[in-house]
């Protein structure tokens, strides 16, 4: 511990001189850029040790969220190696997508926790990878009975960010702006009767400005998937249409790009964090998943 607690000194007062004034004025804009990277790197790293260690010391969640499916309990966790999603079987659907293997085993645990006490809706599954996971999760959800799943997205491509995904699928990409629901609704025929779809805007957005803009007035919402974009414009206009259906203390809010904040160097519009930061007193972040871009927060009120 002792030889523990001498090395961070080192480290300590190395980076201090290091950084100090007189020396950071004598390197060159490439160096100072390249310093300020590592410095950032090093902020966010130390702000997920931070955000680890508050989970660890207080993992339940108050009031306590149970399975309707096998009892277990949701807990809080933050970029841990092994989370309880961690060895779930999920298949590999032919869906072109942009998650990873652990937003996939994510999307496929998280449904268990759903207990019939409000809506569940996804903004933005493209092609519908994501929604694939939710509805075979919600399926066999006792609570989920007679319930649909509601996706909300423009459906509009963009081939400047779109197509690329489509390389090596034999799918060939559509002109740009042009709607691809019919493509979202292939891919999802064998679960059509248990999704309610809407295509409209949740703001102006590149080739969508003459849908209609999203509504809601179907009642409480107990989870609700978030992956339309990073700016905080986009974000602030979801919250204002759906969170006033939120449920004090149980509505979960999964929002997938949120670690897209910690870009480095840093992009003017990955705002996310900017977002929920703005929502503290309401947004309560019980995971954070390793391997990904998801945080998902429990609403408070
Ligand atoms: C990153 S993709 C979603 C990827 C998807 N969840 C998956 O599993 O592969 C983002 C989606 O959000 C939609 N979107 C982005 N901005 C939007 C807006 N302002 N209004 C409506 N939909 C939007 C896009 O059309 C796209 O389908």
């Amino acid at each position: 511990m002792g030889g523990f607690k001498a090395t961070c000194g080192r480290i300590y007062r190395r980076l201090t001189t290091f950084l100090r004034d007189s020396c950071l004025a004598r390197l060159s804009i490439g160096r100072l850029e390249k310093v300020a990277d590592t410095a950032l790197r090093f902020r966010l790293r130390c702000h997920e040790y931070v955000r680890q260690k508050q989970a660890r010391r207080h993992p339940g969640i108050q009031p306590e969220i149970r399975s309707s499916m096998d009892g277990s309990t949701l807990h809080r966790s933050i970029l841990e190696p092994r989370p309880p999603w961690a060895n779930l079987d999920t298949d590999t659907p032919a869906i072109p997508g942009m998650l990873t293997p652990a937003e996939r085993a994510y999307y496929a645990y998280l449904p268990r926790f759903y207990r019939g006490l409000g809506e569940v809706v996804e903004l933005g599954p493209w092609l519908g990878l994501s929604t694939h996971y939710l509805i075979n999760g919600l399926k066999h959800n006792p609570a989920f009975t007679d319930k649909q799943l509601h996706v909300y997205d423009d459906f509009t491509w963009r081939c400047a960010w779109m197509n690329k995904w489509l390389d090596d699928t034999g799918i060939p990409p559509l002109e740009n702006h042009a709607c691809f629901l019919p493509l979202f609704e292939q891919f999802m025929a064998s679960s059509e009767h248990r999704l309610a779809v809407t295509r409209c805007k949740i703001t102006d957005y590149d080739g969508n400005e003459s849908l209609p803009e999203i509504t809601w007035n179907k009642g409480p919402i107990e989870i609700i998937i978030v992956d339309c974009g990073r700016p905080l414009q986009v974000n602030e206009a979801w919250y204002r249409v759906f969170a006033p259906y939120f449920i004090p203390n149980t509505t979960l809010v999964v929002m997938q790009d949120w670690q897209n904040y910690k870009r480095v160097p840093e992009e003017y519009w990955e705002n996310t964090k900017l977002f929920t930061d703005s929502k503290m007193e309401a947004l309560d972040m019980i995971h954070e998943v390793a391997g990904g871009g998801i945080a998902t927060f429990i609403y408070r009120g």
